[in-house]
């Protein structure tokens, strides 16, 4: 095991993450873990998180001292190395300005933990005390620009400090150093896979839970989903998943969640049918705030009321909450903690109901997720699909919602899919769908005029869907999704294309 001492830093389940990439099994611990407990969980190698805090601070977190006596390697990454100075005998000093941003790092002596990497690097700094002079045994073997003690290493005991974060995707190489640190350092084994993830949770998810009921309320995206598969493998017939209807779902959707988790998995699901409340909340109002607004509160409402129906004896309230759900945002601050808050989807229903939280997939990336929910045997379908708006096709019918326009924008939503399917292109695309315009236009079709609706075709891609950009579909695919939309669905004359990226525009129209 390596151990991951958590000092407060919102990259610290990024460093975990860099440790899984590598296959290495690591487990955070709280910052003050005694190293009796280290010791007995059997670590080979220890890193030390950075965190917002500064080791002058009056209530500075503070490792067990005894941590340097285990004869296990130990990475102090930015408050990590502060701490080493401090508790090694070297000097920190004080600083109030934060160095922020990139920096070029040039390495004098490789050493293990630079093997066989570039002498310059591209690296990403956070951080405001910095190291002054070495602690006894120590030697700087990097420098940037503003830092004699960029990296630092102690080769008789194994200890190494990295002043900048080599955890994040910025700093050029990191992962390789964090690699080497693992590999040649620890001496670590690479036999952690997804599979073994499974099974940790599983375990942990039945401790935790032991007889209790656990509620999770499905919708059907990647998220709940995995969480769905997981929490069944754990618990079985103590699970039971809630399916809203609020209808604004796509077409089949409702059926493909009854025929997947319903009668494939045989969890104890309940769908609960509630999209005559939604539709006649919705009636009348055309404000795009005010819609979400509407169909956010009507959501909580019906959830909270089959709560009270089916909770009974229930305990827990889970969620397929996940890493970049749970930090607003990974741009930095001065205070990276501050940024860092509890993402709750269903608005402080848990404390309401007093219910207690499960999130067994909160320390996972979407692409981690996906793994697991593929070795849990759902579908690649379910899988890979494409992130949906919870208001679903609320904020897609541009305007008022009727059940006459939701059924217009179904049939046209449903053969653009097919078709983005067949032509390989689902997979390529970040999202594809399609928005109802409340604007009518004339065509012909045989000899007789037609006077319909209109459809946007949107269509992105996009790494986080922060920034977006439209993708540039083949003509021959285009004119085809076209020609059956306006062949097949009665009352549309007129399919345009949605060419805006985002900035300034945004992925969904509303
Ligand atoms: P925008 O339209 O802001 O969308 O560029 C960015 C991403 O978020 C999705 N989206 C939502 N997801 N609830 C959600 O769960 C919502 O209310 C919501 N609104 C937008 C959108 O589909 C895109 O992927």
């Amino acid at each position: 095991t390596i151990a991951v001492l958590d000092f407060g830093s919102q990259y610290t389940q990024i460093i975990a993450r860099r440790i899984r990439e590598c296959e290495a099994y690591s487990r955070l611990y709280p910052y003050g873990t005694s190293a009796e407990q280290l010791r007995a969980d059997g670590v080979i190698g220890i890193i030390l998180s950075g965190g917002p805090s500064s080791v002058f601070a009056k209530n500075a977190p503070l490792p067990d001292p005894k941590i340097f006596e285990l004869g296990v390697p130990v990475l102090g990454i930015c408050y990590g190395v502060q701490l080493m100075g401090r508790l090694l005998g070297g000097a920190v000093a004080k600083s109030k300005e934060r160095e922020y941003g990139h920096g070029t790092l040039s390495i004098a002596k490789p050493g293990r933990l630079f093997n066989k990497l570039p002498r310059k690097l591209r690296v990403w700094n956070s951080h405001g005390d910095k190291l002054t002079a070495l602690p006894p045994g120590f030697a700087a073997i990097g420098t940037t620009e503003n830092s004699p003690y960029a990296v630092i290493e102690d080769r008789a005991r194994n200890f190494y400090g990295i002043q900048f974060h080599p955890e994040v995707f910025h700093s050029e190489r990191g992962s390789d150093v964090l690699r080497n640190f693992l590999l040649n350092v620890c001496g670590a084994t690479q036999d952690w896979t997804t599979k073994d993830f499974i099974k940790h949770a599983v375990s942990d998810i039945r401790r935790t839970v032991g007889k209790s009921r656990v509620l999770l309320g499905l919708s059907g995206g990647v998220d709940s989903s995995v969480a769905a598969a997981l929490l069944h493998r754990a618990i079985g017939k103590q699970l039971t998943c809630v399916f809203v209807d609020n209808g604004l779902l796509r077409a089949g959707e409702r059926e493909a969640v009854e025929a997947l988790y319903g009668r494939h998995f045989k969890i104890d699901l309940r769908v609960v049918d509630a999209s005559a409340l939604f539709l006649r909340r919705l009636k009348g109002v055309s404000e795009p705030e005010q819609k979400r607004k509407i169909i956010g509160r009507t959501f909580v409402e019906v959830f909270e009321k089959s709560l009270k129906q089916i909770g009974k004896g229930v305990d827990y309230l889970a969620q397929g909450t996940l890493y970049p759900d749970v930090i607003e945002s990974v741009a930095i601050d001065n205070n990276p903690a501050a940024l860092i808050k509890s993402h709750h989807n269903v608005g402080g229903l848990p404390e309401r109901m007093k219910l207690k939280l499960l999130e067994p997939l909160r320390e996972l990336f979407k692409d981690e997720v996906r793994a697991v929910g593929e070795a849990l045997g759902l579908p690649r379908e379910v899988v890979w699909r494409h992130p949906f708006p919870g208001p679903g096709l609320g904020v897609r019918v541009l305007g008022e919602v009727t059940r006459d326009k939701l059924e217009v924008l179904r049939q046209a939503d449903t053969i653009l899919l097919e078709e983005m399917r067949k032509s390989g292109w689902y997979a390529k695309v970040w999202q594809a769908f399609c928005v109802f315009l409340p604007v009518k236009s004339v065509g012909v079709i045989g000899d007789e005029r037609n006077y319909s609706w209109v459809i946007a075709v949107r269509v992105v891609e996009s790494i986080d869907a922060m920034t977006a950009d439209w993708t540039r579909l083949p003509y021959d695919l285009l004119q085809h999704i076209s020609n059956r939309i306006t062949n097949e669905v009665r009352d549309v004359s007129r399919v345009v294309l949605d060419i805006s990226s985002k900035p300034p525009a945004t992925i969904e129209w509303e």
